[in-house]
């Protein structure tokens, strides 16, 4: 089968496509042939040799697929050949076949294309994770979604906005009015000088109860200056650094909690119950188009070195699909 694949870690030029053997499908597996891939900011870590796969997983890189089921594994009973699926992956994505648990993989509801479908699991899973799980937000709450226009942050408003929360999006000025249309109350900017006075303005002074946090070291300080009384910061990101000054007493004193979230590292079996979790409480809302993936662009499989290169350069504003079947 055709994949992406990498000799020497590096920048976007290492990528190129060669045919290596496809995966085959083993107890409680599918097989299935992948119509589109969706690129994730671990992509680019991995590439440059920062984040290998954890073991057992496939080398390749992709963290998600859309496709269409070709072929069961024994004990299969979920799916069945010729299902359009969307899953979850701890690698493989890149390629033109990838096996994965069939409770992992989740139906693409009517109104989504395959393209569209792939955009779906790695953003909506976790978002769902740190907004319903770690940050346990409620309905008439407020969070912080920093990084707003990024994959996971498009998701992360439109379900906390789902939810009944007030939503606060933080992110550069050039994507702040699609950060306003995904469906939050405010947007920021996140060079402003005075943010934490506008957040505080914008919540009668209180700060959010929930923050989603992709950015952490650098921004870690001001983001605790605009978590409330017992509030949570969900830390999924290091995209300004993996260190940064807490203050404890502030921590203490006001009660706050931060909690860091992984996905990819996690075992089949708690992948299975978070897949469940959405199944139940968050696809009917896909299937209905009240929450729905924000493209950026679609590239070809063969395009992968100008995906990457449109990521790393923080211009995309969603999600980055690589068609892979075409
Ligand atoms: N823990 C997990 O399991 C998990 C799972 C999925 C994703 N993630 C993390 O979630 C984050 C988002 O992933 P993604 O794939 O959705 O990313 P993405 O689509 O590439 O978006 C990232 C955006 O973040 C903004 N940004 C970049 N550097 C920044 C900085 N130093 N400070 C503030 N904003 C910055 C940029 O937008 P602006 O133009 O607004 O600056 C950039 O476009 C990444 O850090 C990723 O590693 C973690």
């Amino acid at each position: 089968m055709k994949a992406v694949v990498f000799e020497q870690s590096g920048g976007p030029e290492v990528l190129r496509l060669a045919e290596v053997p496809a995966p085959t499908p083993g107890e409680h597996e599918l097989l299935i042939d992948v119509h589109a891939t969706a690129l994730n900011r671990a992509d680019l870590l991995q590439r440059r040799g920062l984040y290998p796969p954890p073991p057992g997983a496939s080398a390749l890189l992709g963290l998600e697929c859309s496709g269409v089921v070709v072929q069961v594994g024994p004990g299969v009973t979920r799916a069945a050949v010729g299902d359009r699926v969307m899953a979850l992956l701890a690698g493989g994505g890149y390629a033109e076949r990838v096996v994965v648990h069939e409770g992992i993989a989740l139906p693409v509801p009517e109104r989504l294309s395959l393209e569209d479908a792939a955009a779906v699991p790695e953003a909506f899973l976790t978002a769902s994770e740190a907004l319903l799980v770690e940050a346990e937000l409620r309905a008439g709450q407020s969070v912080l979604v920093t990084a707003a226009g990024s994959g996971v942050g498009s998701a992360a408003i439109q379900i906390a906005k789902l939810r009944g929360a007030f939503v606060i999006g933080s992110a550069s000025a050039p994507k702040l009015s699609a950060v306003r249309a995904l469906g939050a109350d405010l947007a920021l900017d996140r060079e402003r000088e005075d943010f934490v006075e506008a957040l505080r303005a914008a919540t009668s002074g209180r700060g959010v109860d929930a923050i989603v946090d992709f950015v952490g070291g650098s921004a870690l300080p001001r983001h605790q200056s605009c978590l409330a009384e017992r509030g949570r910061l969900v830390a999924i990101g290091l995209l300004g650094g993996a260190t940064g000054a807490l203050d404890l007493g502030r921590l203490l004193m006001k009660r706050q909690q931060v909690r860091g979230l992984v996905m990819r590292t996690r075992s089949t079996l708690e992948k299975l119950e978070l897949v469940e979790r959405f199944r139940r409480e968050l696809l009917p809302a896909v299937a209905d188009g009240r929450l729905a993936p924000r493209l950026d662009q679609i590239f070809p499989l063969s395009a992968v070195v100008a995906a990457h290169e449109r990521m790393e350069q923080n211009q995309s504003l969603g999600k980055i699909v690589l068609r892979v079947k075409e």
